[in-house]
This record gives C-alpha cells, structure tokens and sequence, in this order.
C-alpha cells in the first residue's frame, strides 16, 4: 500500500506537476478522496520517505477539523433521540398512544429525556389525550446526516454555526489536522525503486552501476553518537596518585591478598594482642580456613618475644603472648600488612638471606656490606573495616600508602616528603599534629587547609616504623622508615564535591555522573 500510495503521489505529480491538495488523493484501494486525518496521516509518511530521497517537496497546512465524540458515533450509526423517539410512536390516528412512562421503558431515560423535547420542537410528535403519536409520517434526521458528513470529511458544507451546535451538545470535537501541497523535488522521478547505498563488486563486474541510481551522501547527517565505557572517579584519582609516587622515585607494592594474617596485619607491626582496633566489631575474621601458615620461625620468635618480654632497647609489653591469636585470618585493615610483608623482604639481605641483589650501597663505602638497600614503596588499594557506614564511612574503602626506608632518615625527612606529596594533589597548605599508632613513633596526623569548607580536615596518619617492628625483621639499626596513608575516598570526594560516599560508589552512584565527570588535573 506504501508503495501504491508513493507511486500514486509521483504519478500524479508527472501529469499536474503538483498536488494543490492532498484531501483531494485518492487512496489505492479506497473509494473515496483522502478527507480524513487518519489518510493524511498515511500521505504524510508516504511523503516523508519520498522528501528523504529529494523526489518530492511540500508545504504542510493546519486545520481544524471534527471528530465524532463516542455519542456521536452511536447518532451517526442509530440516529439522534429525536429521530429514535419519534420512530417509536405511532402514526396520529393509527394505534394507541404511547405514554411518557411506556417511551421510556422504549427508548431508554436518556433517549426520550432529550429526544422529547427536540421532536416536539422539530413538529415531528404531538400529544394525544395522555400519550404521543406521530405528526409526520417520514422526517430527515438531520443531526445523523451532519454527523455522517463529519465522520467521512471532518466538517460541514453547511459552516460554522452547525459544527458549533453540534461541539455545544458535545456529539463532536475539535481536532487539529494537517493536509499538504506537493511539488516535484530535486531528484523527481517517477520511479519508487530505492536508490542504492553501496557499490558492490556484482554491480562492477555486471555493469549495473551504470544504470544504477545511488543514494546521495548525507553531508548534514549527525553521526551516531559513539558509546564508551568510563573510568569511575576513585580510578581516575588513583591513577593521578600512582603518577606522583612513581615521578618521585616509588615503586608499586604487590596488594593482591585481601586476606591477611592477624601476625601480619598486627604483631609483625607492634599491635599489641589486646588491642581495641583487633576486636570482631572492628575487623572482619575469616572462618575458613580457620588458620593461617606459620610464618617463617625464627623472625616468629623474635615478634613474639619483643612483644612479650621487649628487647631492641625496648620493654615489651610484657603480656601473655598468644599463638591462635597470631593465626586468626581477617579483611585487611590497612594496606600497612602489605608494607610489612614488603619490608620484611627489603630486610632479607640484612638476615643473610642470599638474594640476588648486587647492587651498590649507595654514597656508603663502609667495609662491610650489610645487605640493606634503600627503598620507596607506595600502594593504592582496598581494605576493609567492620563500621557501621554512613556519610562518610564504608566498611569497605582504599587506602594509599607510601613507604620509605633508608639510612639516618629524620622527622624532618618524613614531612619534607609528605609536604611534597600533598603538593602534588594540589594541597597547598598542610600541618601535622602528634597522634599515637602502635607501630610509629613519632606519629603525625596530617591536615590539610580545605578553602571550599573553610577549615582544616584531616586528609591522613603517618610516623616513623618502631624499632620494634623494624629490627625483628633484621634491618640494621641506623635503618629508619617512615610512612604514611590516606584513604583514596576523602580526596575522590573532594575533587569532584560528592558529600555522601554512598553516592561514590555502591547502587545509588550515579552513572551519568561517572560518564562526565572529568579527569582530574595531574
Ligand atoms: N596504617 C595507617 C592507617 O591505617 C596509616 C599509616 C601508614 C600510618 C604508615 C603510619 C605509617 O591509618
């Protein structure tokens, strides 16, 4: 039909070189001129696909034009009530007459309610003694004709003041239509077949690209809007966070183990074994396996005992030590167990564990090569804390840790570096407050000057390892480390103003919000 009806438009556009009017088509397969809106509809599609193609071009015109209201239709199929009251009354003279009650129980209440009065009004029925009889032996029910009309041509020769009578009893309403004039386009021809879009090797060998039309190139078109993926904001962050380290000279730590052993995650460091932050409401045990490896025996022994008798110069903490504690397997707490595990493989040469590392001590011609390299580590990953969460607290999170280890390092080196570091992420303003972690000392918070909120927040934690976290691990003693962390969250939030971390990562991120944020400065 699609087909029939463009090539009628072609067709008649060939022999009149335009169409004035395109109520005045007639439809293949139809019988009477395209009046309605519905066959407009159907021209216009035909139309558009023909313009697509530059073989035609129109102008659109608006009208208003008339729908039947669901009453109107059943007037236009059965009649107007005046006209099905009338029907049902006898001829004056030749029956009984019918009673309003009886034309009622007829017609229906509606009906002879309203049709009633218009057929008196029309002299169509008149009364006789207590009923109705038929003045007229045939009428012209004129509302159903005017309906009629309406429903094939969407108006009324008659003009305006019936279409407004009509709207008044609510039988039709007002629609607005569209009709089209036509004239040939750039590329008229009067034929349908579809131009071609490629070039294939059968049309060269055959020939037929001779003869062939092919579609112009649309020049105007936009292009398909291209689809990627996007880096979510806290990788984006981390990316510009493991720039800076390795421009500083760092290498990355390996974080891969989530699960971590407590010795690893806390006696290697000097966390005491009745420490708060050890509790089940503060860390994630795992049950299975039920225990950890044993670590290698001899470093064991030298944790075990610094931290219940002391030694290396210091005390101990003098409290019963306990084996199934030191196997507990948890979630990490801190990237630091990943530090340790790091530092107490820098620490092998120190131990006289042969490793083939022959590189030269730096700026140190001592006699005696001790086996210690320095060394500069960082990582960026997650840890995983048992807190409740709410704005600004996941039970889940990054931390980015780095780590330094060289001779004869000071406190002066340890905020030198961290001044640099802050630096780099765009943190002008820092300052450092004593804090206490079990393995540092001294430990230093860090704040940063937040000119958005006007006011210093901590960003944070570092200090300088304990000799009794270092010398069990076989570090000589003029050997210092010091290191620092911060959550990857807090300055993720900051750059790109998130105030809830809920809306940072989990089900209520927003994806939208992913795809424009942009990347950060570097
Ligand atoms: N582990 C500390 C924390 O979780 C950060 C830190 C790392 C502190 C290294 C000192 C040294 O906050």
């Amino acid at each position: 039909m699609a087909e029939g009806l463009q090539q009628l438009i072609l067709d008649t556009l060939h022999a009149d070189s335009t169409i004035p009017d395109t109520r005045s088509l007639v439809i293949p397969g139809q019988s009477e001129p395209a009046a309605s809106q519905d066959a407009q509809i159907t021209i216009l599609g035909a139309l558009n696909s023909l313009l697509s193609r530059n073989m035609v071009k129109f102008e659109t015109h608006e009208t208003l034009s008339h729908v039947l209201t669901p009453e109107g239709s059943q007037i236009a199929v059965g009649g107007s009530h005046e006209a099905r009251v009338w029907a049902a009354l006898p001829a004056k003279g030749e029956g009984a007459p019918v009673t309003p009650v009886q034309l009622r129980k007829q017609v229906g209440d509606e009906t002879a309610k309203v049709g009633q009065g218009r057929a008196f009004k029309n002299g169509w029925i008149g009364k006789e003694g207590d009923g109705l009889v038929k003045l007229l032996s045939t009428i012209k029910d004129l509302t159903q004709l005017d309906l009629l009309e309406i429903q094939s041509s969407g108006s009324l020769k008659s003009g305006e003041k019936d279409l407004a009578d009509l709207r008044k009893r609510k039988l039709i309403a007002q629609r607005k239509g569209q009709w089209f004039t036509v004239q040939k386009g750039s590329d008229f021809s009067t034929s349908t077949a579809k131009p071609e879009t490629d070039l294939t090797v059968d049309m060269l060998t055959s020939g037929a690209w001779k003869t062939s039309t092919f579609k112009k190139y649309n020049f105007e078109a936009e292009g398909a809007p291209t689809e990627g993926g996007s880096l979510h904001p806290l990788l984006k962050v981390r990316e510009e966070i493991r720039n800076n380290f390795l421009e500083m000279g760092f290498a990355e730590m390996p974080t891969a183990s989530f699960v971590e052993s407590s010795f690893w995650c806390f006696d290697a460091l000097f966390v005491p074994q009745q420490h708060p932050a050890r509790d089940l409401q503060d860390t994630f045990y795992v049950s299975d396996p039920p225990h950890s490896l044993h670590p290698e025996p001899e470093y064991y022994k030298r944790v075990s005992t610094v931290h219940e008798h002391g030694g290396f110069g210091s005390t101990g903490y003098r409290a019963p030590w306990s084996h199934e504690e030191t196997t507990k397997l948890l979630l990490r707490t801190h990237t630091t167990a990943s530090s340790a595990h790091m530092l107490y493989k820098l620490a092998a040469k120190c131990r006289g564990e042969d490793l083939e590392d022959d590189r030269p001590v730096a700026g140190k011609e001592g006699p005696k090569d001790d086996g210690f390299r320095p060394a500069k580590l960082f990582s960026i990953d997650r840890v995983f804390r048992n807190e409740t969460t709410d704005a600004t607290h996941l039970a889940e999170f990054h931390q980015v840790e780095g780590v330094v280890a060289d001779r004869g390092l000071t406190l002066a080196d340890l905020i030198g570096f961290m001044k640099v570091f802050f630096n780099k992420m765009g943190i002008e303003q820092v300052r450092f407050k004593p804090a206490y972690n079990p393995y540092t000392e001294p430990s230093l918070e860090i704040f940063a000057f937040h000119p958005m909120l006007d006011r210093w927040v901590e960003v944070g934690n570092s200090g300088m390892f304990r000799p009794e976290m270092l010398e069990p691990m076989g570090f000589p003693k003029d050997v210092r480390v010091h290191g620092w962390g911060l959550s990857l969250e807090r300055p993720t939030m900051i750059r790109y103003g998130i105030n809830n971390i809920r809306t940072l990562v989990g089900h209520k991120t927003s994806i939208e919000g992913i795809e424009n944020s942009p990347a950060p400065m570097l």
